[in-house]
């Protein structure tokens, strides 16, 4: 970004690129901190450690949230996932959520391991064309309880971090969301930034 000759501190003179790119980064900066100030913090991201061993078999199925760090585009309530094996060794993903006027929103898209060394890794797109965003298991006993973390880097001035505790069942135990906690706190997350999910008259969800 800064060339030979010119640069955004200590000379007069900026080149029409600089200015460009500048401009860029400025709109990103601002976009990204008018989708959610909470989840926006200088630095790049942090890289917690990942389920060791993981085995996507074992994870696919349905996950409801429990928590989540603010995700803008999740309007409704109910919010759950489904993974399902595709033929090629991907994974298909449908979210689902209960909008307001009781009608269920849904989308689907792909997700896939990049890394076959490093399976609890994932990259999550929903879109064709658009890239897709990072999925990391920390931590699942594949059975009851599951914590996400994605977390997208921006020139390795700012990132722009989610996290979400899932479950098998629409509840889970407060102890078990206290040891999640605790590990998304090792991850440099502040945990009092998570809002509680609501997963009650969620009967119409399938
Ligand atoms: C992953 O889990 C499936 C289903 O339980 C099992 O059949 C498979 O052997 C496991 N894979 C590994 C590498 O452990
Ligand atoms: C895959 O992950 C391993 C272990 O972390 C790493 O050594 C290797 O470079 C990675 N491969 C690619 C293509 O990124
Ligand atoms: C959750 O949804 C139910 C049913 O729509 C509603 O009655 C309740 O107030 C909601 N709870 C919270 C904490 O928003």
């Amino acid at each position: 970004m800064i060339q030979e000759g010119c640069s955004f501190v200590g000379t007069s003179f900026v080149s029409f690129s600089d200015m460009k790119a500048f401009q860029v980064l400025l709109v990103l900066l601002l976009t990204a901190a008018a989708a959610d100030a909470q989840s926006f913090h200088l630095g790049s991201c942090p890289q917690p450690p990942v389920q060791e061993d993981f085995n996507i078999t074992k994870y696919m199925g349905t996950w409801y949230e429990i928590e989540k760090l603010p995700a803008m585009f999740e309007r409704g309530k109910c919010n759950q996932a489904t993974y399902s094996p595709l033929a090629d060794g991907t994974v298909s993903v449908r979210n689902a959520e209960l909008l307001p006027n009781r009608k269920i929103n849904s989308i689907e898209g792909v997700a896939i391991v990049k890394n076959s060394s490093q399976p609890a890794i994932l990259g999550v797109s929903f879109f064709k064309g658009v890239p897709d965003a990072p999925y990391w298991v920390l931590s699942t006993d594949y059975q009851s309880y599951a914590l996400v973390y994605s977390c997208s880097d921006y020139f390795g001035l700012f990132h722009v971090d989610f996290a979400w505790i899932l479950a098998r069942t629409r509840v889970l135990t407060e102890d078990l969301i206290s040891q999640l906690h605790d590990k998304l706190a090792a991850a440099g997350v502040n945990v009092n930034r998570l809002t509680v999910s609501n997963q009650t008259g969620c009967d119409v969800m399938y």
